[in-house]
């Protein structure tokens, strides 16, 4: 447990702006900042922080929160860890975790996973630095192929020992339960129940997630073994799924927004090398071809890809698919290769990183250009293959969602291809028309649903919605003015709570009714509380529907923002009215409710008896119905 004032302290160092930052390319949008929201796929950003309030509200699929909040959806964090995570981002100091056997058993699995890979992580750098056959094979290599030291030191880098059971012997002896180091992907059991480290006799390479936290290894090879792989990468574990990290992220990402461009290479070394040499908004796909979960993470913090393909022309068609792919999210992608058995890492060392920035910005070329021209040499004069290659580029082109930059690509491969731009045109229309029967012919079915059934519905619905907007009026001033004095000694919420309990009011909707047991209680307990109580509340549904109250630009701007922002003095009489018009207004509904159940109750009285009684009822209500919109009349400022 984090005591309160600390968990105060931490929240309210935590800057959303910064916090979202780390993650998402924000662009300043008035008040606002804008980005890509990165809880669903879009291609036009919805995804709004504001600073002034500390909350974010993607106003696409609703998620909403404060900075806590964020870490928790974002990292799949507790709400603990994600205050630890903020409290290590601002330098707030917490206890420590401890290595207690409370700690590795704790319920959060997927914690301790983690943790059993920090402290394999810490193992290997202190083997690296400190141990003897660490220093003379690993550091010495690291040295050889010119990773200066603090460099090394930077990317974590380490090194495992040769032998069966270093790593497990030291972990266990440490206190660490072998179902995670089992489960952290770094030891191997065999069928007959043997058990071995998976890294042995490799330098070893930490792969760090967004929040930089080790996730997992690549560990290279030392001595000539021709049968043993040259890399061995951690397995996919519950914390490290291969297609949705990229090596070097962590360290990139800064860089990548501030350049508005990200270099994709392929692997470890590449990454170091340029980091060292300066180049810094690089990122691997390491080993495996590029998934659609990488060019996501990439595309929240730039648009612009440049692929650094070494030298081998097999390997280049071979890439050319994943490349189609980045295409299809909407990104910009350019392509630079380097001399025939040079790959960045070499090319890098051996030029420096000046003229190696230097070759790129005069060497990229664009990639359906790029593609097109190595496409084109290898059809030559073969009308058939040139048929096929335009066809090929066609369907590149297909793939950019802008249509600006399509019609760009037509006419600049029209010239190229030396083929009139129409026909290119036509054969892309084919495609589209294609694409679109396709879809049509999935959604076909769900057309075949009863007319009847959806009118029905949308009737319901126009009537809830009236009746919801009452209720939501009054937690909206709840939420947002709840614990403003409205006379001596009495709060808003207080005078809410007393209506409701007088007129023996209820809100219909679930969330609301919860939102007012929680003030019930914060008012039992004579608590005083704001608006930001409710955005860090750890009930998601509360502290979300919170955030979205104090976003939302309508509610704002039309009762709050620009109706009372100005009013100053006068603000606190508006508040009063809004107040009692709202309550007016769920007062009408309720006895609306009350005069229909006693309709049904006419229609269906037996004796005269009944039907007197249900008459004085509703006669009653009536009156009070007449009394109630007459008031209302009065208040009302439309
Ligand atoms: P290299 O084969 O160039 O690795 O692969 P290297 O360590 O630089 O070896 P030498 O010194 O040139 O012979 C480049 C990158 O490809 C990935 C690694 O990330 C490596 O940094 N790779 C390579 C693998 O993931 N697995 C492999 O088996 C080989
Ligand atoms: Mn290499």
């Amino acid at each position: 447990m984090i005591p309160q004032p600390k968990v105060e302290e931490i929240i309210n160092a935590s800057r959303i702006e910064e916090v979202v930052g780390d993650y998402v390319n924000l662009k300043k949008r008035g008040a606002n900042l804008l980005g890509l929201c990165p809880f669903h796929n879009e291609k036009t950003p919805s995804f709004t922080v504001s600073p002034a309030k500390g909350i974010y509200k993607c106003f696409g699929c609703g998620k909403a929160g404060d900075s806590v909040r964020f870490i928790m959806e974002h990292d799949s964090l507790s709400y603990p860890d994600a205050l630890k995570y903020l409290a290590n981002k601002y330098n707030i100091e917490v206890e420590e975790i401890k290595l207690s056997d409370e700690a590795l058993q704790s319920q959060n699995e997927r914690e301790s996973v983690l943790i059993a890979l920090r402290f394999a992580s810490d193992y290997f750098t202190q083997q690296l630095w400190e141990d003897e056959e660490g220093q003379t094979v690993g550091l010495s290599y690291f040295e050889e192929r010119g990773f200066r030291h603090e460099t090394i030191r930077k990317f974590g880098l380490g090194y495992s020992k040769e032998g069966w059971n270093h790593f497990y012997d030291h972990a266990i002896a440490s206190g660490y339960k072998e179902e995670y180091l089992k489960r952290a992907g770094l030891i191997t059991i065999t069928e007959q129940g043997k058990i071995f480290d998976l890294f042995r006799g490799r330098v070893m390479f930490p792969v760090h997630d967004l929040s930089g936290r080790v996730v997992a290894f690549g560990g290279r090879i030392m001595k000539k073994d021709p049968k043993a792989p040259k890399y061995v990468n951690s397995p996919e574990t519950e914390v490290y799924h291969k297609s949705d990290i990229l090596y070097g992220y962590f360290f990139a990402k800064q860089e990548i927004r501030k350049q508005d461009r990200c270099y994709l290479v392929e692997g470890y070394t590449d990454v170091i090398t340029l980091h060292q040499g300066g180049i810094e908004n690089v990122v691997a796909s390491s080993g495996t071809s590029l998934t659609e979960g990488q060019i996501k993470l990439i595309k929240r913090f730039t648009e612009n890809v440049t692929v650094l393909y070494d030298g081998d022309p097999a390997g280049l068609k071979a890439s050319l698919r994943g490349v189609d792919m980045i295409l299809e999210q909407g990104l910009n992608v350019k392509v630079v290769t380097f001399p025939e058995g040079e790959d960045p890492d070499s090319y890098c060392k051996a030029q420096g990183g000046e003229a190696f920035s230097q070759y790129i910005k005069s060497n990229e070329k664009d990639f359906i250009i790029f593609k097109s021209n190595l496409l084109l040499a290898d059809a030559a004069n073969d009308p058939v293959k040139r048929a096929e290659v335009i066809r090929d580029i066609v369907e590149s082109i297909s793939k950019i969602p802008d249509n600006i930059k399509r019609s760009v690509f037509v006419k600049e491969c029209s010239k190229l291809l030396d083929i009139n731009e129409q026909v290119l045109i036509n054969e892309l229309n084919k495609i589209f028309r294609n694409r679109r029967k396709e879809e049509k012919e999935l959604i076909k079915p769900t057309q075949e649903e009863p007319l009847n059934y959806e009118e029905l519905l949308e009737q319901n619905e126009v009537e809830f919605r009236s009746k919801e907007n009452q209720e939501r009026d009054i937690i909206r001033i709840l939420i947002q003015n709840g614990f403003e004095l409205l006379e001596e000694n009495k709060n808003i919420a207080s005078f809410i709570l007393e209506e409701f309990e007088a007129h023996e009011l209820n809100f219909d909707n679930v969330l609301y009714q919860k939102i007012m047991d929680a003030v019930k209680e914060v008012i039992a307990q004579n608590q005083t509380i704001n608006h930001q109580w409710f955005i860090t509340h750890e009930d998601e549904h509360i502290s979300r529907f919170a955030s979205d109250i104090l976003l939302s630009r309508h509610e704002l701007s039309k009762k709050w923002g620009d109706r009372y922002a100005h009013l100053d003095g006068e603000r606190e009489e508006f508040l009063r009215r809004d107040l009692h018009a709202s309550l007016t207004r769920l007062k009408l509904k309720r006895i609306d409710d009350l005069l229909n159940e006693n309709l049904e109750q006419i229609k269906q009285a037996e004796t005269e008896e009944q039907i007197n009684e249900a008459m004085q009822v509703h006669q009653y209500l009536t009156e009070m119905r007449k009394g109630l919109s007459d008031e209302m009349g009065t208040v009302v400022v439309k």
